[in-house]
């Protein structure tokens, strides 16, 4: 099982009973397991605030063997592992977790109680210089609390996630992330795979905040990103990111071929109007039933310059244009007279579309609904008691 393999397959193993674990761990072996394990915590850790370095030890103990990661932190520094105990660190704790408890914290529900499910090793020394003690002490919480960070499912809102990470879904150029927590809520416990094409940074810079902000909120998700521009170096565990132009229709079907179907797909990539509509073509189908589609600035569909319309009535073929169809769809039941051409998968399986300034939600399902029988004519009608908008008004002007 590779590295990535095993990470996804941990996902699943958040509400799984002890004997599943141990077999995975059976299979896989414990370092092998404490590392993805540690890789995790890591990535979901906030930064170090010590001013004092800390040496803090991660062990992870399963039935009669422990897995030892010694994790140096300090503050405006990334958080290293270190090969051991270093004797120049006066500053040592140590978190003591059962590994089944450490996967439950990581992988289990969001709003899961986890408390005394591990055991605190707090400065298992005296301290010699103890004209610093207030300042050891503070470190050595604060180290404590970091560690802590990254050791639950629980995260920021995906405001705090977005600055965080340094995307401008939130307080820069768009407001959106009022709008994807609503949307996106019922799925932070699912295994969800998640696309989004558009990474950042166009040629010139890695990008990928958008990307970290997803995994980071998804705890237990696959998040794929595609662009342009290869930016495979952002590769890690739970996140990959592909290569390809969102204009080309076949190469969007393969690549969802191959790592859909996805629950969620974002289209943040060129926002040329030609290219929405191409996209939303090809990728759709790929989305799973109950899934999301999102597009984000709309505003490109007002922009001739993107393929927009100048003008305040948007063309069928922008991307609002292509929204305004999709209501359209979702009413295929009162189509009358009904097209002659079989129903299209858009009017088939389009339930929802939610539009707020700049981004739309699309909601997949079985439109199934039907409508009121075609025999329930004005005698029907008056059967039940029902009276007509003219006959309304004379009855309110009589009385
Ligand atoms: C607005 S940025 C994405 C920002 C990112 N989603 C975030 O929220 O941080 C747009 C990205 O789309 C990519 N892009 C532009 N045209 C594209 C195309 N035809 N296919 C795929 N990606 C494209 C650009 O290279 C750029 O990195």
């Amino acid at each position: 099982m590779t590295t990535e393999n095993l990470a996804e397959r941990l996902t699943l193993y958040g509400t799984a009973p002890d004997t599943e674990i141990a077999a995975l761990v059976k299979e896989t072996g414990l370092e092998r397991v404490v590392a993805a394990l540690v890789d995790e915590v890591l990535f979901r850790c906030d930064d170090p605030v010590n001013t004092t370095p800390v040496d803090i030890a991660l062990e992870v103990g399963h039935g009669e063997e422990t897995h030892r990661t010694v994790l140096r932190m300090s503050r405006g520094e990334p958080i290293r592992v270190i090969g051991g105990d270093d004797p120049s660190v006066v500053i040592r704790r140590h978190l003591q977790f059962a590994l089944t408890d450490l996967v439950r914290r990581l992988y289990g529900p969001l709003h899961a109680q986890h408390s005394g499910d591990f055991t605190d090793v707090f400065l298992p020394d005296r301290p010699d210089d103890l004209s610093r003690l207030r300042d050891i002490l503070d470190s050595t919480h604060q180290a404590g609390g970091t560690l802590l960070s990254g050791c639950t499912a629980q995260a920021p809102g995906l405001g705090a996630l977005s600055v965080r990470y340094g995307s401008d879904k939130w307080a820069s150029f768009h407001w959106y992330t009022q709008h994807y927590e609503n949307h996106f809520a019922k799925y932070r416990d699912r295994p969800v795979r998640i696309l989004e094409i558009g990474i950042g940074g166009y040629a010139d810079d890695l990008g990928g905040p958008s990307l970290k902000m997803w995994k980071r909120y998804f705890h237990r998700g696959m998040v794929f990103g595609l662009d342009l521009f290869d930016k495979s170096a952002l590769d890690q565990s739970r996140l990959r990111a592909l290569t390809g132009d969102q204009g080309d229709p076949t190469a969007l079907r393969e690549l969802a071929a191959e790592h859909g179907p996805f629950d969620i797909v974002i289209d943040d990539g060129s926002h040329e109007n030609e290219h929405v509509r191409v996209s939303f073509d090809a990728l759709f189908p790929y989305v799973r039933p109950g899934g999301l589609y999102v597009i984000e600035d709309l505003q490109t569909s007002y922009w001739p310059r993107f393929g927009g319309t100048s003008g305040p009535v948007t063309a069928p073929d922008t991307s609002v244009g292509l929204l305004k169809r999709l209501l359209d769809d979702i009413h295929y039941a009162e189509f009358d007279p009904k097209p002659d051409e079989p129903r299209t998968i858009t009017q088939s399986e389009v339930i929802g579309v939610h539009t707020y300034h700049n981004i739309a939600f699309v909601e997949k399902g079985v439109n199934g609904e039907t409508s009121i029988p075609a025999w329930m004519d004005d005698e029907a009608w008056k059967a039940l008691g029902a009276i007509t908008p003219e006959e309304g008004r004379e009855e309110a002007q009589s009385r």
